[in-house]
């Protein structure tokens, strides 16, 4: 999969954002290594903190089916600054996909390109169960 349809399924995705509250609309689209890709946009509630962020959204679609190899995920939104995953989703990520590649877009075509180790730093894990 090339990034232009990475980006084009993620930019897909966000137009379902339910985005009420915060009018602030995001799309994900997570591929397997096997080049499948699940996308996710954020859904928003009335008890805020019920709000599920898109990358979280896309990561569910793709475990509930049976996935478990990623290699990358690309988050998309309309701001200037492509915004970065939050810090609950970074746990997330960094407990489901390891240390995939992580892109951030814009609908202005800016992208910058990071790995979850950089984003997570010293991360608390299974590691640390052991
Ligand atoms: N949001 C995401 O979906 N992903 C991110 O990476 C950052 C934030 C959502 C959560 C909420 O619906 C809105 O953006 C504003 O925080």
């Amino acid at each position: 999969m090339k990034l232009a349809d990475l980006v084009s399924e993620a930019k897909q995705a966000r137009m379902n954002a339910r985005a009420p509250y915060s009018g602030f609309k995001v799309g994900a689209a997570l591929e397997t290594r096997a080049g499948k890709i699940f996308t996710g946009c954020n859904v928003e509630n009335s008890s805020y903190g019920l709000t599920v962020c898109a990358e979280r959204v896309a990561i569910w679609k793709a475990i509930s089916e049976g996935e478990s190899n990623f290699r990358r995920i690309l988050i998309l939104s309309d701001s200037e600054q492509p915004a970065p995953p939050c810090g609950a989703c970074r746990q997330i990520i960094w407990e489901y996909c390891g240390d995939i590649e992580v892109i951030l877009a814009n609908l202005k075509g800016c992208r910058t390109r990071h790995r979850m180790k950089q984003l997570l730093p010293l991360a608390f894990d299974k590691s640390c169960l052991e």
